[in-house]
């Protein structure tokens, strides 16, 4: 790899200094970063190189703690500066030109750690000024939009000054070790591929359950909701993975062509059926734990938005039909995980229909493990007298290596210019289009806002949505 350019937008942010940075500490550390490589921090305020160098090693030290190393920290520094930068004022952009010159010479990674409001001036203002060469690319990451039309509207902006194959979107559930290990899972083991489809399987679970609240975004997650918030982004790209066909071959394109005509298959949830398809709740008092009103209640917020949304999704495409995906996501639940839970039919052998259901539960976080479930024969009882037996594998099988971050994954990725990880524009429109169609339905219909105690796993409607089919929600206990 040549040298690269790293240029933050958002250089002093948060976003910057917590997780970007320490992604990068490491590709550093580990070698991954191309000698001769450079990390510019962009941003208003009027701050030194040393001021800068300091302050990004202090944020390394804080979010890293015993895994800080302080001499590769002190290299790595290095190679970090730092310009001002006023987006409106055409200066800061000569300035910028000037650190990158000759322009086209390195490859460019610019990363947009700033708020979407402000994409289209400095896509502008990069193209403008010549500073978007062809081996440049652009990292962007939710929120792309909060509907369908918005998202067609940044995508303008980012395709005005980008090529598509040069913009790389960010949804950090890509970059998780367990997500990306669905898909060799499902398509490198033959055995798979063959009783993955609705002749086999009965139905799937996702879940991504949260402990933390609102926290400090309470403003922005009022506004957007949760079903905006995770399931649009993180909870569809799961679902994609585990619905999607075998991609024809090894290339970005290939797989996410796949992720697409999944997309477009999912059913529309309309006026007529968003009372069995979807759920939405907001935790209230719990578990010596406030509740969602009560922890805004200082706070000029409406206080109407969902944090926890449970839905029914059917894919009308020949492998799926008929086979419901319950997807559910929450914040103050009883637990944190993610988890893809696949439960097969019931024998085709009538001797053993009362045998317990085959499943495929797969850990996405915190634990990364794979459990196939299967009915055996209890040692010394009769044959049919069936019992269940887990085989578990865990991924990091007791090894104590160091998982990367999913931006430090991704990040290289953008380095390498692999975009199998990265969300394509049409995916994004067509997951919209879904997800506007809920939202237009759940407020023609005057879908209730349930509650839920903090600490639970949800609202007893949720439950009622699965019992409707004759399911329950998996649970480990
Ligand atoms: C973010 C959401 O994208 O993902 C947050 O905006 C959520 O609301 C977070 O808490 C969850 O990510 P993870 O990796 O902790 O499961």
């Amino acid at each position: 790899m040549t040298a690269l350019d790293i240029v933050f937008f958002g250089g002093t942010g948060d976003l910057c200094l917590r997780k970007l940075m320490p992604a990068l500490y490491f590709l550093y550390r580990d070698g991954k970063l191309p000698m001769g490589s450079r990390i510019l921090g962009l941003s208003r305020g009027h701050v030194s190189r040393a001021d800068y160098q300091y302050q990004v090693l202090e944020k390394l030290k804080l979010y890293l703690g015993e895994k800080y190393d302080g001499e590769v920290g002190r290299t790595f520094a290095t190679l970090l500066d730092y310009r001002e930068l006023d987006i409106p004022d055409q200066k800061s952009w000569a300035t910028l030109k000037d650190y990158l010159a000759p322009v086209g010479a390195r490859e460019i990674i610019y990363y947009m750690a700033v708020p979407p409001t402000l994409f289209g001036t400095v896509c502008a203002q990069l193209k403008q000024h010549d500073l978007n060469p062809i081996n440049s690319r652009l990292v962007v990451e939710k929120p792309l939009g909060e509907d369908e039309q918005s998202a067609e509207a940044v995508n303008d902006i980012l395709s005005t000054s980008f090529e598509e194959s040069q913009i790389y979107r960010i949804d950090h559930y890509l970059g998780k070790e367990a997500v990306q290990n669905i898909l060799p899972f499902r398509f490198a083991n033959r055995m798979m591929e063959a009783i993955w489809n609705r002749d086999h399987i009965d139905h799937v679970e996702i879940t991504v359950a949260e402990t933390v609240g609102v926290e400090g975004r309470a403003a922005f997650l009022d506004r957007a909701g949760i079903l905006r918030d995770m399931i649009q982004n993180h909870l569809m790209q799961v679902l994609c993975f585990v619905a999607m066909d075998a991609p024809t071959d090894g290339s970005a394109d290939s797989i996410r062509d796949q992720k697409v005509r999944v997309v477009d298959a999912l059913r529309p949830v309309t006026l007529d059926n968003i009372h069995d398809h979807v759920v939405r709740a907001q935790y209230g008092p719990g578990n010596a734990q406030p509740g969602y009103r009560q922890e805004i209640a200082d706070q000029d917020i409406a206080g109407t938005g969902e944090t926890y949304v449970a839905v029914k999704a059917l894919i009308d495409s020949e492998r799926w039909q008929g086979v419901p995906f319950y997807l559910r996501t929450g914040k103050r639940l009883s637990a944190r995980y993610a988890e893809v839970v696949v439960t097969f039919k019931a024998p085709e052998s009538t001797a053993y229909a009362g045998a317990p259901a085959n499943r495929i539960i797969i850990g996405l976080q915190p634990d990364m493990t794979i459990s196939c479930s299967m009915a055996m024969k209890q040692v010394l009882k009769s044959a049919d007298d069936l019992g269940h037996h887990n085989f578990t594998d865990d991924m990091l099988a007791g090894e104590a290596v160091r998982i990367p971050d999913a931006y430090e994954k991704l990040l290289g990725d953008v380095m390498q210019g692999h975009q199998a990880y990265f969300v394509r524009h049409d995916e994004i429109i067509a997951s919209w289009k879904w997800i506007d169609g809920i939202r237009k339905a759940w407020v023609a219909a005057d879908l209730p806002l349930h509650s839920y105690e903090a600490g639970s796993m949800g609202p007893e409607a949720s439950d009622a949505l699965l019992a409707a089919d004759g399911h329950t929600w998996y649970s480990k206990e």
